[in-house]
């Protein structure tokens, strides 16, 4: 009974979305679990690119079904032009469902996420204003709406309305204009028309999917970093990209994930604010960011970029309990003679092996470098280990050593078969 989760190992933007894509071929279902679309998924099938943010990146599988699960926030409007824009590209497209247990992004959400990330003056957290944080705020102050009131137009008027008489008062503490309950709920009550039919109780379809020996693939969205308790909080979302994620928001029990397999790319990028140990804010940084076109999927911002942080990335493998890494972009690093990964870092003269949990020390580390040969050439023809320069395979082969993770699948460039797979992924472990 074949369950996989692909997480991102790093501070997001690992490449998941092809990866979910090329695995996503033999899924039956592929769920995504965390976030909403402050996610960015980039799919490129020969001349067409498709940018995901709230479907999961599997949906280009006809045979499969997509499922958006009940701890993801969901923007209505996002949704729908996603999908009208992904329909006017392919109608191969998976069947589409959504988590009834789903909280609903609206506007003003994404008004209150600018208005709080103004009031943190000097420490703002960089957030996608998709007003993420302020909708997972509501779901934790019980105060949500999620897709099954708003689908229902009775129930949906009725919370509208409570919920507008707190909202206005924040808004109105801003100084912001009020917002027009009314107007609010004839548009949105259009949206609630279209999304209606696709609302589920995903949870039980999940269970029985998982069940009846179907193959499971759980996506996840952002990176172990971002998330809210084990990432480097305040900098983080407000949700849970860690595989534990995909049992929280999806309803199905922990005993039931096979294989969970960590996206890392050679190198570090994290968007937003936030310590980053590894941070070349130098020539390097500017090289890989130009080489790797390192740039949001979501807001276009520049991502930081710098070398790989195996001090972190060890974390991940733990923290995710990984049973496998997939490294990605490794053509980006292609021509840089000598590459630096952090094996260690350095506090107060102290050396550490794992990220302090205080944000503040971890701003404070020193990275410790080990440099390893670089490689040169065109990576991207690689269609086997034996392929790649003998450097990137010692490169991989010092990564997973030290991770103690094996290695499952080597990307070296966007599309599907510029892909390697080195172990059988959809494993079928008896239950
Ligand atoms: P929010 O999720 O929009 O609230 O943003 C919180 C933090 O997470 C910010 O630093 C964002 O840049 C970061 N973030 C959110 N989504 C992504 C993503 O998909 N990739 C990388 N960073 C992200």
């Amino acid at each position: 009974m074949p369950t996989l989760v692909i997480v991102g190992a790093q501070w997001g933007d690992e490449a998941k979305g092809k990866i979910v894509d090329v695995l996503g071929s033999q899924a039956d279902v592929v769920v995504r679990f965390s976030g909403g679309n402050n996610a960015g998924h980039t799919v490129i099938l020969g001349p067409q690119t498709f940018k995901f943010h709230l479907l999961p990146a599997g949906i280009l599988h006809p045979q499969s079904v997509g499922i958006l699960g009940s701890g993801m926030v969901i923007d209505p409007k996002g949704l729908l032009d996603e999908l009208d824009r992904t329909l006017a590209l392919t109608a191969e497209i998976g069947e589409l469902k959504i988590s009834s247990a789903a909280h609903v992004v609206f506007p003003y959400h994404r008004l209150l996420d600018q208005m709080q990330e103004e009031a943190r003056g000097e420490n703002k957290i960089g957030t996608t204003s998709r007003g993420i944080g302020p909708a997972y705020e509501d779901k934790v102050s019980r105060i949500g709406i999620r897709m099954a009131e708003f689908v229902c137009p009775d129930r949906f008027a009725r919370r509208l309305r409570e919920v507008a008489g707190v909202k206005n008062r924040l808004l109105e503490l801003f100084g912001q204009p009020k917002f027009d309950v009314d107007e609010l709920h004839a548009e949105y009550s259009e949206y609630a028309d279209r999304i209606r039919p696709y609302v589920a109780d995903t949870d039980i379809l999940i269970q029985d999917a998982v069940l009846s020996g179907k193959k499971v693939l759980f996506e996840g969205a952002q990176g172990t970093f971002l998330d809210l308790d084990c990432g480097t909080y305040p900098y983080v979302t407000s949700s849970h990209p860690i595989a534990g994620g995909a049992c929280l928001g999806t309803g199905i029990g922990p005993r039931y994930l096979d294989s969970i397999l960590g996206v890392a790319k050679a190198y570090t990028t994290r968007v937003g604010s936030g310590p980053f140990p590894t941070e070349q804010d130098n020539e390097v940084g500017v090289r890989i960011r130009e080489q790797g076109q390192e740039f949001g999927t979501t807001t276009g911002r520049g991502r930081r970029c710098g070398w790989l942080d195996l001090v972190a990335l060890r974390q991940s493998c733990r923290l995710n309990s990984l049973s496998g890494l997939i490294m990605t972009r490794l053509d980006v690093l292609s021509g840089i003679p000598e590459l630096q990964v952090a094996t260690s870092y350095r506090l107060d003269g102290q050396s550490l092996d794992h990220l302090p949990a205080d944000v503040q020390d971890l701003a404070r580390v020193e990275a410790v470098y080990e440099a390893l040969e670089g490689w040169d050439g065109d990576l991207r023809s690689a269609r086997s280990m034996h392929d790649l320069p003998a450097s990137t395979r010692r490169y991989l082969e010092f990564v997973t050593d030290f991770c103690q993770t094996p290695l499952a699948i080597v990307s070296i460039g966007p599309d599907r078969e510029e892909t390697i797979l080195t172990a059988e992924i959809w494993a079928s472990t008896p239950r």
